[in-house]
C-alpha cells in the first residue's frame, strides 16, 4: 500500500524541498514560469502575467491538506531562492505507481540541482512512501531531463512518437523512464 505523508520538508546537501506558499509566486513566475526556455520543454505555455501563476499556486496550495497531494518547491538553502518544482503525482492505488516531474529556473540549469532534488525525492518515494514504481517522461530533443533521470537510477523503456502537443502546437516525441522500488532499493544496499 502507498504511504502517504503529503509533502514534508525534506532536506539535500544544498537545498531545502518545501511546501509552496501563495507568496512565492512572483519568484514562481519570474525565475521559471514565465521563461520560454523552461517552459518549451512543459507542456502548459509560460505564464504571461503574474496572476496566472498566483492562481496556480493557489490551486497547489489548496491541495497541500490531503495526504496524497506532494509538490515541492525547491529552494537554495543558502541563499533561500527559490529556483523550481518537482512533484510526484498520478498516484495509482491499484498499481501502486506514481510519476515525477520538474522544472528549474534557466539561471541554475547544469549546476546540479537537478540531479539532486530527483535523487532526493526518488529516495522519498521509495523508501518512505512505498511507491512500486516512478516514471516520468521528457522530450527527445530535451536530454538534460533525460540525464538527470539517468543519473538517479532511471531506466529508459522506450520513445513515444508524438506523445505530447506542446503550446506552440508542435509534437513530440517523448523518451520514458522508469525505476521499479525493488531495483532501487537493491542498488542501495549493494
Ligand atoms: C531538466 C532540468 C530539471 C535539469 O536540471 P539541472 O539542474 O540543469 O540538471 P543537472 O545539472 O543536475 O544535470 C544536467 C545534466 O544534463 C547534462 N546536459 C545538459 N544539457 C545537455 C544536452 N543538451 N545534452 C546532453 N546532456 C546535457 C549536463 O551536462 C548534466 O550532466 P552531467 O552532470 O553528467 O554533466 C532543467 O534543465 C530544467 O528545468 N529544464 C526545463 C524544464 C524541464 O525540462 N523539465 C523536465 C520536463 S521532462
Amino acid at each position: 500500500m502507498i504511504n502517504y505523508l503529503g509533502t514534508p520538508t525534506l532536506k539535500t546537501e544544498r537545498l531545502t524541498l518545501r511546501r509552496l506558499v501563495l507568496n512565492d509566486a512572483r519568484s514562481i513566475f519570474d525565475n521559471w514560469l514565465s521563461d520560454e526556455r523552461v517552459s518549451d520543454n512543459r507542456i502548459s505555455p509560460a505564464h504571461k502575467v503574474v496572476s496566472e501563476t498566483k492562481e496556480r499556486v493557489a490551486n497547489i496550495v489548496n491541495q497541500y491538506s490531503r495526504r496524497d497531494y506532494c509538490y515541492w518547491g525547491i529552494e537554495i538553502s543558502e541563499t533561500g531562492e527559490l529556483i523550481g518544482e518537482i512533484d510526484l503525482y498520478n498516484f495509482d492505488n491499484k498499481t501502486e505507481n506514481c510519476e515525477v516531474s520538474y522544472s528549474l529556473g534557466y539561471h541554475w540549469w547544469n549546476l546540479g540541482y537537478g540531479t539532486e532534488a530527483l535523487k532526493t525525492v526518488v529516495e522519498f518515494g521509495f523508501s518512505q512512501m512505498n511507491i512500486h514504481k516512478i516514471s516520468a517522461a521528457h522530450n527527445t530533443d530535451n536530454p538534460a531531463s533525460g540525464k538527470i533521470m539517468s543519473k538517479v537510477g532511471m531506466v529508459q523503456e522506450g520513445t513515444i512518437r508524438h506523445m505530447i502537443r506542446n503550446a506552440k502546437n508542435q509534437y513530440k516525441d517523448c523518451a520514458v523512464y522508469g525505476l521499479l522500488q525493488e531495483d532501487y532499493l537493491k542498488k542501495k544496499i549493494e
